[in-house]
């Protein structure tokens, strides 16, 4: 039996109320491309969870009897009639997971803290708030929790919200994806990275520039799709594998020229896997590459451990630690602001305790 399936509820459910959380968004380091069955990454993936770029979410319920879902999503106040089937389509797949989902009429209330059309996937924050809003109501009405199973419970369903969802619910460093490398590590759930991580990488700064704010052309889901069959995949799988395996000494060693390189080699595969895929695509736009120049021509100039990542868009996520951030901050204003979407950019960390 699926330890994760819908926990027995004894209260009576006939009441209304409202749970809140908050989830944040993440970076992948060693990015999760492909995937089978429902929601199996095809490699294991590591990711950096975000500090300041976060989705709140209130989740009221009052007590129906129609056996149906009935969901109303709002954000930031407004009525979202677009938002609904994507939630009722969570729902659904998340039936035998959380067994009250039609005994309630929902309002979802939910508020990002980056702006919507930034380019930065809320798919991962909202449905890790909705997640854990989810095992919240199911506590609430009864349901036991072992130690830690409840936040593991809600990194569950965040994956088959959205793969990337899951590993938002851990604050720091997560891993998800079955690997030998990783004690602990499941396909089903992401895990807090179990291993030293050296003192360079407390308050890593993320600063993402927003080069475009507009729609992505190609959602991840259809990327995803067309690693099936692509001529590269298999060695893109085990490579991003074994990136995970090298990465793991460079976080305890602290060498950040390492950790960069690593780091910009994932992210420029995962947009040579877009390119020579069947459709091929192309998701960075003139000024990414401006901007990659830019990151490498200070690199070369000052020797400092600036390095960017990419997800699945045409932003850049710039990596540093905070001791440089002055520095940083110079090349911002002098070069990098005139390329980013409005000069929009959002300045963000990861804390590692
Ligand atoms: C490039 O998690 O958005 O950001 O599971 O279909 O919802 P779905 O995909 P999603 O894919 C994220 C892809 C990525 C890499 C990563 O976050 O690991």
């Amino acid at each position: 039996m699926n330890p994760f399936n819908a926990k027995n509820i004894q209260q009576n459910l006939e009441v209304s109320g409202s749970v809140k959380a908050k989830c944040p968004s993440n970076i992948a380091l060693i990015k999760y491309w492909g995937k089978k069955d429902i929601q199996i990454p095809m490699n294991p993936s590591l990711s950096f969870t975000l500090n300041e770029s976060y989705t709140e979410t209130t989740l009221a319920y009052s007590p129906k009897t129609t056996d149906d879902y009935s969901v109303k999503v709002y954000l930031d106040g407004e009525l979202k009639e677009s938002f609904a089937p994507k939630i009722i389509q969570f729902f659904e797949r998340i039936a035998e997971n959380i067994g009250f989902l039609k005994n309630f009429h929902f309002e979802l209330h939910t508020h990002n803290t980056f702006p919507h059309s930034s380019g930065i996937a809320s798919s991962a924050s909202g449905l890790g708030a909705l997640s854990l809003c989810l095992v919240d109501l199911e506590e609430k009405l009864g349901a036991e929790f072992l130690e830690g199973e409840k936040t593991q419970k809600a990194s569950y369903l965040a994956r088959l919200g959205s793969g990337s969802a899951c590993r938002s619910i851990y604050p720091g460093i997560t891993v998800w994806g079955e690997t030998d490398r990783v004690v602990g590590s499941s396909d089903l759930f992401a895990i807090p990275y179990p291993y030293q991580i050296h003192e360079n990488f407390r308050d890593y700064q993320d600063t993402i520039l927003l080069i475009d704010e507009g729609q992505k052309e190609v959602s991840s889901t259809v990327g995803h799709n067309l690693m099936n069959n692509h001529p590269y995949a298999e060695r893109r799988f085990s490579s991003a594998e074994e990136n995970l395996g090298t990465l793991i000494p460079i976080l305890e060693s602290g060498d950040l020229h390492e950790f960069g390189k690593l780091v910009e080699l994932e992210a420029l595969t995962l947009h040579a896997m877009m390119m020579t895929s069947s459709p091929y695509f192309i998701l960075m736009k003139p000024n990414t590459l401006k901007a990659i120049e830019e990151i490498w021509k200070f690199r070369k100039e000052t020797n400092l451990p600036l390095y960017f990542t990419l997800d699945a868009g045409a932003n850049i996520h710039m990596l540093y630690p905070s001791t440089i951030k002055t520095e940083v901050q110079n090349l911002i204003e002098n070069s990098l602001k005139s390329l980013c979407h409005a000069g929009k950019y959002i300045q963000d960390f990861v804390k590692i305790s």
